[in-house]
């Protein structure tokens, strides 16, 4: 059995296509999960809604106790991390990733980096060993896993090579720091101009419903 991990991210509480302001990321994450259990529909899918309930950001109290072994921790640490905790023990029991990841200010909305700084955990995700060239050893690399970011972006021309790809630091950042602990395998499919809307959206949306199609066939 496969376990999926879904998570969405945008302050949009629908679906694009079943609401009139709904969200175009939650719509592609939607797809591709409903893709995958129309053929599997044994496997388990676990779904964190970040949008609609944020996890605590970064605070005093997590900070030494996420660096505190954790034998050693005190109850009130083990409080402070409980979050974190629930969060890191979903990413490593899952084998494929879907993130929904609308584009703000350029780079990812507020909840999802509070994920990302919850997911990345010393002796959870990555470790530290000065011995190595590179000190920080992936922790997440121990078996396969597979993340699609699913994407959509007001404007357009953020993907490599595209007018705007320089400012492009949402799927970019999530990419990279999924690598740091471990898991390499990262697909991104965007969904452009959803400001502007119209036949040019509608055409984003399609293209990017056909390649969710065709990835997650070729992962099943
Ligand atoms: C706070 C905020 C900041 C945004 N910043 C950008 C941006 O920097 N570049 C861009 O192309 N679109 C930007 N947008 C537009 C969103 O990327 C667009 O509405 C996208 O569809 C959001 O994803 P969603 O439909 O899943 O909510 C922004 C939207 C919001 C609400």
């Amino acid at each position: 059995m496969t376990t999926l991990l879904h998570i969405d991210s945008s302050a949009r509480a629908g679906r694009a296509g079943e609401h009139p302001h709904g969200s175009q990321s939650r719509r592609l994450t939607h797809a591709f999960v409903s893709r995958w259990l129309a053929a599997r529909p044994g496997d388990e899918v676990v779904y964190r809604d970040l949008g609609a309930m944020p996890p605590r950001p970064v605070h005093h109290e997590w900070i030494p106790s996420a660096f505190t072994p954790e034998p050693q921790r005190t109850p009130d640490q083990r409080a402070a991390l409980r979050e974190s905790d629930a969060m890191v023990r979903e990413l490593k029991a899952a084998d494929v990733v879907v993130i929904g990841l609308p584009m703000y200010n350029y780079g990812m909305p507020a909840p999802l980096k509070a994920w990302v700084d919850a997911i990345v955990r010393i002796a959870m995700t990555f470790d530290y060993d000065p011995g190595r060239a590179n000190p920080y050893v992936p922790l997440l690399a121990d078996r396969p896993r597979r993340a699609v970011l699913l994407t959509a972006r007001g404007s357009h021309g953020f993907d490599a090579g595209g007018a705007q790809a320089a400012l492009n630091h949402a799927d970019t950042l999530l990419r990279d720091v999924l690598g740091f602990v471990g898991i390499t395998d990262v697909h991104t499919i965007a969904v452009e101009h959803t400001e502007e809307g119209g036949a040019t959206l509608d055409a984003s949306v399609s293209d990017a419903l056909e390649r969710i199609d065709a990835l997650a066939g070729a992962w099943l």
